[in-house]
This record gives C-alpha cells, structure tokens and sequence, in this order.
C-alpha cells in the first residue's frame, strides 16, 4: 500500500521537473513505509541518503529553469530550497544519533513539501513559463 501515491495535481506539464517529482514522491513513500515497517536504522539511513542526493539534484534542475528564464521569484524561490535541503539534512544528522523525532519531522516535512512546496511555490513558476508560452 502507498502511504503516499502521486496524484495528478502534483504536475507541473513539465515532463523533467514531473519526472523528478515523481520520484521524490515515490521516495518520500518508501521511508514512510519502512518507518511504519520498523525497518532497521540501515535501511532508513539508505533511504534518507538518496533523498537528500536526489533533492539537491531536483533543486539544481530547478533553479536552472529559473534563471534561464528570468524568473522573477527565483530567489525567492531559491531560499525555500535551501530551507527544505537544510530540513532533510537535520532529520539526516538527527537520525544518526537516534531514530527519535524522525516521525514528527518527517511528518511535518511532508506537508511542507508536497502540499506546500510543489503545489504553491513549484506551480507558481510552471505558471510563469506556460503564460510565456514556453513548453518544455
Ligand atoms: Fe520541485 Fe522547487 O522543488
């Protein structure tokens, strides 16, 4: 069962950034899944690493677009980025002490994420773009 599936609002008609999306979501699941599984600190550690790994490279594909088009909230933009990567990074460092917290923090960290994030600051630029008429 997917505690998280992706659901059709999350597209941005951005075949790259969707893509991209679609794989965080599908890693955001996985942890959860293996927190609710009470998976091994191993496996939650290898989960949370190739979400940090995958998010820096979501964000640089991002911020790319931006400024090639002269986005103007890039920066903006650009700071709940650093926000976000510095939260995974946090739950990162926390989990290698101990896995206490890791729950509230992801928790909180979803909702931010695909509620926030990609439905209001993401949409925002795909807005920009289509209204320019740039298809990518
Ligand atoms: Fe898709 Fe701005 O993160």
């Amino acid at each position: 069962m997917q505690f998280f599936p992706w659901k059709d609002q999350y597209s941005l008609n951005i075949s790259e950034i969707d893509e991209q999306h679609r794989m965080l979501v599908g890693m955001i699941d996985r942890l959860h899944t293996a927190m609710a599984e009470g998976k091994g600190k191993s496996v939650l550690d290898e989960i949370i690493n190739e979400l940090y790994n995958y998010t820096k490279f979501h964000f640089i594909t991002e911020e790319r677009l931006m400024d090639e088009y002269d986005y103007p909230g890039f920066a903006e933009h650009k700071r709940e980025h650093k926000e976000l990567i510095g939260k995974v990074l946090a739950m990162m460092e926390r989990h290698k002490k101990s896995t206490l917290g890791l729950s509230s923090d992801l928790s909180i960290m979803l909702q931010e994420w695909l509620n926030s994030h990609i439905l209001e600051t993401d949409k925002k630029y795909s807005e920009f773009l289509a209204d320019r008429g740039i298809r990518l």
